[in-house]
């Protein structure tokens, strides 16, 4: 069996997404859940970038132990030298810097010619060298490079001290045969490539990400740049799941990850409810449909035997019915077992709170399942909110005005409105803007789909645009109409100062 490195970029190209920015807190929970993962290598962050990169990378690289920290750096001296200040806690630290290399970038991102980008390459992997050991190099567009030219700058990175070279489908563009094939013809023309690592890094904006994630490891790469849910710019980067059970499933291929994988349905979880994104119902691995047989052939023959029409055991990734639902007699070992399991570890006073809501969500529904449970430690995170609900109630039906009366609490201040509306959630955001007096919109609006019985918790996820900006917000409540208002004040509050 055959080593292969995961690098997971989840905390970097993941967070890059709108909306799904993460505080230091929520990252250094998302990496100590990569680390109890097993990934090799944590990206953190773009150190440059922002005050909060910077402080994330530090934290990040105090808080886990085992795995390489890796800061982003375009390829100029500046942005070096604040990714190796922002790794100096990291036990095992890399620079990852690199450059546009397909005529696109060369020609006009840089004005500049192949001569120079190659220089400019070479002087920034051994500017990083003066700083950490393990460098990568980024060929920024490798999937539209030309591949003699590419060919000619991971020699020369090699040649300059690069550990690792990073050929990035950065655009999605690629065939699965045709990134294999570049991959291939890198080991077959490059002289000292066996000197470092290769590695892949996949968009999806063909949908394609997955496959030629796997054309790069059956020629020759070793290290696969991830995602958790795929999360990334755009249609997202390479599933980190994906990849780790196409290895596990297909032992023939002889590649093996140091991968916990019962770890990957929790670590889903988080990802999504930290960065309100929510999971697509059919993506493969942790989507909630891709272990559910409905069909009544499927289910007969599942009941007989397992493997009939499932390739992999739910158990594998992490998915055990009979473990995920709590109740009203739940204590609080087991809500903090249930949240230490899907990577949130509270300390007792907080836990304290939590298990309040807990309670008093289990008066409202039955089971309490995986998302509720991090559902309520969010709550916990937006208690210190500028804006909170009051009360909210609400009139509406068939043949009557929807009506709602709304009270706000914003910084320890109380205010009231009234409103009519075409429905209850119309009526609610106009008594809310009656208070917020502000010049917003909102863009998009979805409640996702209730599945486990009309107790469940509804979540909703809204975009609201002011001033030029998007903000998104996020409510969950077992009343769609309290969700509604949870996710316009949680977007508010991210410009109400
Ligand atoms: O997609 C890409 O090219 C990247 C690089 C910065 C590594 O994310
Ligand atoms: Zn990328």
């Amino acid at each position: 069996m055959e080593k292969l490195f995961i690098f997971d970029t989840t905390l970097r190209d993941g967070e890059q997404v709108p909306g799904c920015q993460l505080n230091t807190i929520e990252k250094i929970q998302v990496a100590k859940a990569l680390e109890a993962l097993g990934v090799d290598v944590i990206e953190a962050g773009f150190p440059i970038s922002s005050p909060g990169d910077f402080n994330s990378v530090v934290e990040i690289s105090k808080a886990v132990t085992w795995p390489t920290i890796c800061a982003l750096t375009r390829g100029v001296q500046k942005d070096i030298e604040v990714a190796a200040e922002a790794l100096k806690f990291a036990k095992r630290k890399r620079i990852h810097t690199g450059l546009g290399t397909s005529e696109f970038h060369i020609k006009y991102k840089f004005n500049s010619t192949q001569d120079e980008i190659l220089e400019r390459a070479i002087a920034a992997t051994k500017y990083a060298k003066k700083y950490v050991e393990d460098v990568e190099f980024y060929c920024e567009d490798a999937g539209r490079t030309d591949k003699v030219y590419l060919a000619r700058v991971v020699e020369a990175v090699i040649k300059a001290g690069a550990t690792v070279v990073n050929i990035p489908d950065t655009t999605g563009y690629c065939l699965p045969w045709e990134y294999g094939n570049k991959i291939k013809y890198l080991f077959e023309n490059v002289k000292g490539i066996q000197n470092a690592i290769i590695s892949t890094h996949c968009h999806n904006d063909l949908g394609m990400a997955t496959a030629n994630t796997m054309a790069g490891v059956m020629n020759g790469a070793r290290q696969v740049e991830v995602t958790i849910n795929g999360i990334g710019e755009r249609a997202g980067n390479t599933s980190l799941e994906e990849i780790a059970m196409i290895l596990k499933c297909h032992k023939g291929l002889e590649i093996e990850t140091q991968l916990n994988t019962q770890k990957i349905y929790p670590i889903s979880r988080l990802v999504s409810s930290l960065m309100n994104m929510p999971v697509q119902p059919n993506k493969a691995i942790v989507g909630r449909n891709a272990f559910a047989h409905s069909s009544g052939i499927h289910q007969d023959g599942v009941l007989k035997n397992r493997e009939s029409y499932e390739i992999m055991d739910p158990k594998d990734v992490g998915i055990d019915e009979n473990s995920i639902v709590l109740t009203a007699r739940s204590g609080r070992a087991a809500l903090k077992h249930r949240l230490s399991v899907l990577g949130v570890e509270v300390e007792n006073g907080k836990l304290d709170s939590i298990y309040e809501e807990f309670l008093r969500l289990a008066d409202r529904k039955k089971d309490i399942n995986d998302d509720d449970v991090l559902v309520l430690a969010g709550m916990e995170r937006s208690e210190q909110k500028r804006i909170k609900i009051d009360y909210l109630q609400v009139t509406s039906g068939v043949g009557v005005k929807a009506v709602a009366s709304l009270g706000l609490i914003i910084a320890g201040e109380k205010f009231e409105a009234a409103a009519s509306g075409n429905g209850p959630v119309d009526a609610a955001i106009k008594a809310l803007k009656q208070i917020i007096k502000r010049n917003m919109t909102l863009q998009e609006f979805t409640i996702q789909a209730i599945s486990r019985g009309s107790d469940d918790v509804g979540k909703v996820h809204m975009q609201v645009e002011h001033q030029g900006g998007i903000y998104y917000g996020f409510g969950a409540n077992t009343d769609i109409i309290a969700a509604s208002v949870e996710a316009y004040i949680d977007a508010i509050n991210k410009f109400v100062k």
